[in-house]
């Protein structure tokens, strides 16, 4: 990849970014919307990350950060670790933009900086329920969502240079979300859930969970970044599984947000504005980083970038009080921890990488597999037999009846198993449909048949 824009793309940027930078100065004579503002920082930070992904390929290169594209036929080495680029530029982006939602707010609330003359009541300064602007107390849950997010792109960023063994960085997102619950717990400290209709009357109408509660944050930030890097290791996949999150999760949003004429305004507004807040920039600089992974790759993203995504996604849901949500759109993950957990708790040898080996003969991706030299332990070759019966895997046994060979157990090989060899683009054309039918059947579900089990759906 040279490391120059083309013309096309240096005016396509230039003229992005300057039509970004003009409606962002508008919404300063208006009242800020900072939904607006929102949308042209994802913009300019779209333009940023794509230029700079191209200008710092080959420094990244000349630093070490370079990885192999095991299924491609020519063998060079492309930079890895660009999720770092994103990060930052996210990062810059979220942090300037603190003064749209806040700086009215605060200053209102403190009827300081020459702004005496606007009145503000006393409990629209407490509850902050109008559109678009934000109570103070919410710059702290804001920062500290920055706070979780920067050490989570710097302890990424130490694992892709220094390649952390496995079972060590499954705990490197519970480090960095300590920043976030330490200021829940000064900030809500709600610790208590609501009680599915039919259990209501053994346990009452809300449940205070109490430390549990910390424990369950803690192992959402530890699932959401994990999942993603293990769902992963085809060109494209990391970064278009999360675009379709977060335009999920957005879409969501909207739902709560779009509803005009509500008086008073939804409860939980605020709590999606802040996750659109968050959300916008990170889509943009995703696409920036998806155009360049997108197959045949010209970067990789590295562990930064799958981290990085997951811990957004962590501390929207938790930080807007909607993780339960969340998991239902992580199905295809969750689907993928499971089906892993055999190699992930070593009761079947689990190779250093597991994504699909390319055949080099038909240009196609085939199922990759974990070779035994030991027998496995009985109850586990059983149901490796069971799951080859059902077509779930491929297993090669000796003739003494032996698991000698199977599949590695991601959902990327068993769409592979299932399907048969394929082009990789078409592997995770496939695999993203998955992602997005299951993400919109969660949405339903939450919003339609959630009646079912609780009294109301909080729409
Ligand atoms: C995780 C997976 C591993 C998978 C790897 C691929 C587990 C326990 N670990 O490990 O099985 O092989 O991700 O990302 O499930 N690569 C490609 N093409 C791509 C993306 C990556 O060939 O489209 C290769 C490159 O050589 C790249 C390397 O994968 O350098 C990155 O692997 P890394 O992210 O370090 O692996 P892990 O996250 O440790
Ligand atoms: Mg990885």
């Amino acid at each position: 990849m040279s490391g120059r824009l083309s013309r096309t793309e240096t005016w396509t940027l230039l003229s992005l970014s300057a039509a970004c930078f003009a409606v962002l100065v508008n919404t300063f004579q208006g009242d800020g919307e900072p939904l607006i503002a929102s949308l042209v920082f994802s913009g300019i930070a779209f333009s940023f990350t794509y230029a700079l992904i191209r200008w710092l390929g080959d420094t990244f290169i000349r630093a070490g950060l370079k990885g192999r594209d095991m299924c491609k036929t020519r063998n060079g080495e492309i930079p890895e670790t660009m999720g770092a680029v994103c990060a930052v530029v996210y990062l810059l982006a979220i942090i300037i933009f603190i003064p749209f939602p806040f700086y009215k707010d605060i200053v209102a609330a403190t009827s300081g900086g020459g702004n005496r003359d606007l009145v503000l009541e006393v409990e629209h300064v407490e509850t902050g329920r109008f559109l678009h602007r934000f109570p103070h107390s919410k710059l702290a849950s804001y920062l500290s969502a920055i706070i979780t997010l920067q050490a989570i792109v710097l302890l990424g960023i130490g694992d892709d240079l220094f390649d952390i063994r496995w079972r060590h960085k499954l705990f490197i997102p519970a480090f960095a979300s300590i920043p976030m619950l330490t200021v829940y717990f000064v900030d809500f400290g709600v610790t208590r859930i609501v009680i599915p209709t039919p259990l209501r009357p053994y346990l009452g109408e809300l449940f205070d969970l109490g430390w549990l509660y910390y424990a369950y944050m803690a192992a959402i930030s530890m699932f959401c970044p994990n999942s993603i890097n293990i769902l992963a290791g085809i060109n494209g996949i990391e970064v278009s599984q999360s675009i379709v999150i977060a335009l999920l999760i957005a879409l969501n949003d909207c739902l709560y947000i779009l509803q005009p004429n509500q008086t008073p305004p939804h409860p939980a507004l605020d709590s999606h504005l802040f996750s659109l807040y968050l959300l916008l920039p990170f889509i943009g600089v995703s696409l920036a980083l998806w155009y360049h992974n997108w197959y045949p790759a010209k970067v990789f993203v590295g562990d930064t970038y799958c981290y990085f995504a997951g811990m957004v996604f962590a501390v929207v849901g938790i930080l807007g009080h909607f993780s339960k949500t969340l998991l239902l759109l992580f199905i295809p993950q969750i689907l993928n921890f499971l089906y892993s957990a055999p190699q992930l708790f070593h009761l079947v040898p689990c190779p250093r990488h597991r994504l699909p080996r390319f055949n080099a003969r038909t240009g196609l991706l085939e199922p990759s597999v974990a070779e035994f030299q030991r027998p496995l332990w009985r109850p586990v070759a059983t149901v490796m037999k069971l799951l080859h019966k059902l077509r779930l895997l491929r297993i090669k046994t000796d003739e003494k009846g032996e698991v000698v060979e199977s599949t590695n157990f991601t959902i990327i090989n068993l769409w592979l198993v299932m399907f048969g060899p394929m082009r990789e683009d078409r592997l995770a054309m496939g695999l993203l449909a998955f992602q997005t039918a299951c993400g919109l059947a969660g949405l339903f579900v939450r919003h339609k048949l959630a009646l079912w089990v609780f009294t109301q759906d909080n729409l």
